[in-house]
């Protein structure tokens, strides 16, 4: 042996001896499945947990894809769900106001409920004013999905097939939206579909928030920063004018952190009116298609923080100012009036209807594909 060789293996020697103990990795533990209860129909639903290795847990069904429960650490340790939503399916198998659910073909309104596209018109459900609102009657939000687990990547992936004119839309449209739970201490979702003849899409998810832990006061005093100049007015059915407005000296300005009441019942703002608070489309600075940061939210009590990334043009802001207090929630909570706050990443609203916004066509051949990304950095301290 050369005098080199005999010195690397003293060095070597030397180095394995005194290497700090090799950091044992926790292991991260495998989704489970567990009974849901059935469908009036029979079908039996099932909830998955997705857990990380930092303790974090989201519970997500396979009946319209609903997001029922979601466990994060305050600055003191101590786990609380942070989404509104029901104990047991009944809950969900009623009419509610879409909680934690994802929504298609289309998220958001359609002014007059109808479109038209290749020279043909659609008409749709009308389900909200003259409009139609998250998909029709019954929109993905009721929908069974079918699920596969992804132990590897720690996901859930459903998928649904929405025939050709279901809910008046044109297309079989083949579904799926993949949930990941991150060690990042991110939930991120990937949406994709295919359609085998032109069609309309804009898919969410309608998680309703409260970071203080569901149930446990309103939102108003919650920090929130959307990385928005601009949002797309709206008329009193709450369908775009087709403008896009600057938010600068307005109560959308939010370009730096607002409390979330601060400005909330600006009487002055006729915005402001027409949603009974915010329930409006931000349009997403940066360049849509990419992954960037769209809002970024605290609660200064608990020191939790969300922060929303996407690749969709838009988000829609909205303060649950339709709760009303009706609605037995988990763990006997009532959710009154601004309980949760949504931020549905999406394209823009009546979209079919307004050709100077980016478009929600889908023809055969293409795929629409969509990423968000609610993550929970460590709380604030
Ligand atoms: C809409 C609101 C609606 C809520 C629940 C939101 O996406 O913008 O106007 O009340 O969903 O249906």
């Amino acid at each position: 042996m050369s005098r080199t060789a005999v010195i690397s293996i003293i060095l070597t020697a030397g180095l394995i001896g005194c290497a700090p103990a090799p950091e044992v990795k926790k292991e991260r533990p495998k989704v489970t499945r567990t009974s849901f209860g059935n469908t009036p129909e029979g079908t039996e639903v099932s909830l998955y947990t997705l857990k990380n290795s930092n303790g974090i847990e989201v519970g997500i069904i396979n009946y319209g894809g609903i997001v029922v429960s979601l466990k994060t650490p305050d600055k003191t340790g101590h786990f609380a769900d942070i989404v509104l939503g029901f104990g047991s399916l009944d809950g969900y198998l009623k009419e509610h106001p879409y909680f934690g659910a994802l929504i298609g073909r289309y998220g958001n309104r359609i002014g007059g409920a109808r479109f038209t596209l290749g020279g043909k018109e659609y008409k749709l459900a009308v389900n909200n004013g003259p409009n139609s609102l998250h998909g029709g009657v019954k929109g993905f939000d009721k929908k069974t999905w079918d699920a596969v687990v992804d132990n590897n990547s720690n996901s859930l992936i459903l998928t649904y097939t929405s025939a050709d004119m279901e809910e008046g839309y044109p297309g079989t449209l083949e579904t799926e939206v993949k949930y990941t739970l991150t060690e990042d201490n991110e939930l991120r979702i990937d949406y994709k579909a295919t359609t085998d003849k032109e069609t309309v899409v804009n898919l969410t998810n309608h998680s309703y928030f409260n970071l203080a832990g569901q149930g446990n006061g309103d939102i108003l005093k919650h920090s929130i920063q959307i990385m928005s100049e601009k949002t797309t007015p709206v008329d009193a059915t709450l369908i775009p004018t087709g403008e896009l407005k600057d938010v600068a000296g307005t109560p959308f300005d939010f370009t730096a952190p607002h409390a979330i009441g601060e400005r909330i019942d600006d009487a002055k703002d006729e915005q402001i009116k027409f949603g009974g608070g915010y329930d409006h489309n931000f349009a997403v600075d940066g360049q849509m298609g990419t992954l960037r940061p769209a809002a970024r939210v605290t609660e200064p009590t608990t020191g939790r923080v969300l922060e929303v990334q996407t690749t969709e043009p838009g988000i829609q802001f909205y303060t649950g100012n339709f709760l009303d207090g009706t609605f037995p929630g988990k763990g006997g909570k009532v959710y009154k009036k601004r309980y949760g706050f949504c931020l549905e990443t999406q394209h823009y609203p009546d979209s079919p209807n307004k050709p100077q916004f980016p478009t929600t066509a889908l023809k055969p051949g293409g795929t629409y594909a969509s990423t968000t990304i609610y993550r929970f950095p460590a709380p604030a301290r």
